[in-house]
């Protein structure tokens, strides 16, 4: 049996359950959810852009021009690319590289 974590997003308390090896933003999106903005899906755009700040995961390939190496190392992530290894906490971080 796959494992279920939690995902809350910070700014607005919502909460929504995202299975083992299963992509954040993809889950939410399967549960009707529109909590983190939607784009292409594909880890290019940046519009899912959130910054981790509580749980373990790890990230499927991210456009460098969205999450720089240090932005990265700091926690940025995209959500369409975010594999949630533990229960998460994220905060949306969607303006861009640095914010
Ligand atoms: S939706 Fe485009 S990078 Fe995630």
């Amino acid at each position: 049996m796959s494992e279920c974590f939690t995902v809350t997003v910070e700014e607005s308390g919502a909460q929504f359950s995202c299975l083992d090896g299963e992509r954040v933003l993809i889950a939410m999106e399967h549960q009707g959810l529109k909590h983190i903005p939607i784009g292409c899906r594909g880890g290019g755009c940046g519009t899912c852009r959130v910054r981790v700040t509580g749980g373990r995961y790890r990230t499927r390939k991210m456009s460098r021009a969205q999450v720089s190496e240090i932005d990265e190392q700091t926690g940025y992530a995209l959500a369409c690319r975010l594999i949630p290894e533990s229960d998460l906490t994220l905060r949306l971080a969607g303006d861009g590289p640095g914010v």
